[in-house]
């Protein structure tokens, strides 16, 4: 069996900032509301033109930079994603086509929040096993299309931002890299997070619903969300030590995906561990959904907060519900 490292991160936000300010000229919120309930200050939208497989193209181009390789040295693509482009098929199609992969493998994968460590994931398994030497791993999403901007969506769309960041996955030579995975899911509890249509089921399909329905929008059950992530984050987290015989002590660094600051102090009081452990740039992006943890692993690793040899863990919930986690030493 072979190891796979992360080579290269890269990210890509747009340019357009929205401040809480700004939400509260659009529906009935508040700066105060916003900054106490998430730790929200602002996040980023993207321009009208713009969609999830422009950001992902971006970062993608960053990460390929950072790793020093050749996009044709790329033979996997998998993004993570809930805001595709198209209704089919996947960003990772685009962004194969886009990066002039020929004709490598790409698929996308809908599993949320969880997305990236999903996908890093699958992207471990393909390289420890020698199918491939070099994949790209993409989470990106461009919410800001799909949230309800009026004040009866604002439960959600306060929370939610646009972005993306991109992993280069290649086979380690000096024995670090990804230790393990580990993924979960309890689908029974979908319906908690989740937006139905358009989809495939008879409640769902255009042909039955007016183009303004609500679902076409998001839904939340954000107590049912806050309480299992707070008990989810520290299993997972707690699941990626034991599997590696390590303690807290041992990690230099936890990068959650940044669902909410108060959900962040939660886990860590939980776990007893500082805030300064626990990366956060929630207060810059909102919550990016599959995008927010190669976000966060790209600033932290541009703020010199991670050193060879350091170990991290990648954890995240979100909708499905999924859950999962990824010890890495760096
Ligand atoms: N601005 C102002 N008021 C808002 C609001 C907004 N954006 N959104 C909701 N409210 C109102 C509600 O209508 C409700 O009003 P009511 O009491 O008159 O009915 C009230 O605020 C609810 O407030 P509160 O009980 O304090 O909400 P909360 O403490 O449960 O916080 C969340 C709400 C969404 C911030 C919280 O549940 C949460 O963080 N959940 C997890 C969300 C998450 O992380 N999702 C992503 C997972 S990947």
């Amino acid at each position: 069996m072979y190891k796979s490292r992360i080579a290269g991160v890269g990210h890509h936000v747009p340019e357009q900032v929205v401040t809480n300010h700004d939400l509260s000229t659009m529906m009935d919120t508040s700066d105060e509301w916003i900054r106490t309930r998430s730790g929200i200050q602002e996040r980023r939208w993207s321009p009208q033109d713009t969609g999830t497989s422009d950001l992902a193209y971006e970062a993608s181009v960053n990460a390929i930079e950072n790793a020093g390789i050749k996009a044709s040295n790329i033979e996997l693509v998998i993004v993570g994603t809930i805001s595709s482009d198209y209704f089919f098929p996947g960003v990772s199609a685009q962004i194969q086509d886009r990066l002039g992969l020929n004709t490598v493998g790409a698929f996308d994968i809908k599993a949320a929040c969880s997305a990236f460590i999903y996908s890093l994931s699958v992207a471990d398994q393909f390289i420890k096993t020698g199918m491939v030497k070099t994949a790209l791993v993409i989470g990106a999403e461009a919410q800001s299309k799909l949230i309800d901007k009026s004040t009866e969506g604002r439960d959600v769309s306060v929370l939610f931002g646009d972005g993306a960041g991109a992993a280069i996955l290649t086979r380690s030579d000096d024995g670090n890299g990804i230790l393990s995975t580990h993924l979960h899911c309890e689908g029974r509890e979908l319906k908690h997070l989740w937006m139905e249509a358009p989809g495939t089921s008879p409640n769902a399909w255009i042909n039955n619903l007016e183009l303004d329905s609500d679902k076409f929008k998001p839904i939340m059950n954000g107590k049912e969300v806050f309480k299992n992530a707070v008990t989810r984050f520290p299993e997972v987290i707690e699941e990626a030590m034991a599997a590696n015989k390590l303690s807290m002590d041992d990690i230099q660094l936890i990068i959650p995906h940044q669902a909410n600051y108060r959900i962040s102090q939660a886990v860590a009081k939980r776990m007893g561990v500082e805030m300064d452990k626990v990366y956060s740039n929630i207060h810059k992006y909102g919550n990016t959904t599959a995008a927010s943890i190669p976000i966060a692993l790209s600033e932290a690793l541009a703020e010199n907060k991670i050193s060879k040899g350091d170990h991290i863990i990648l954890a995240a919930f979100g909708a499905g519900f999924t859950w999962a986690s990824a010890a890495i030493k760096w």
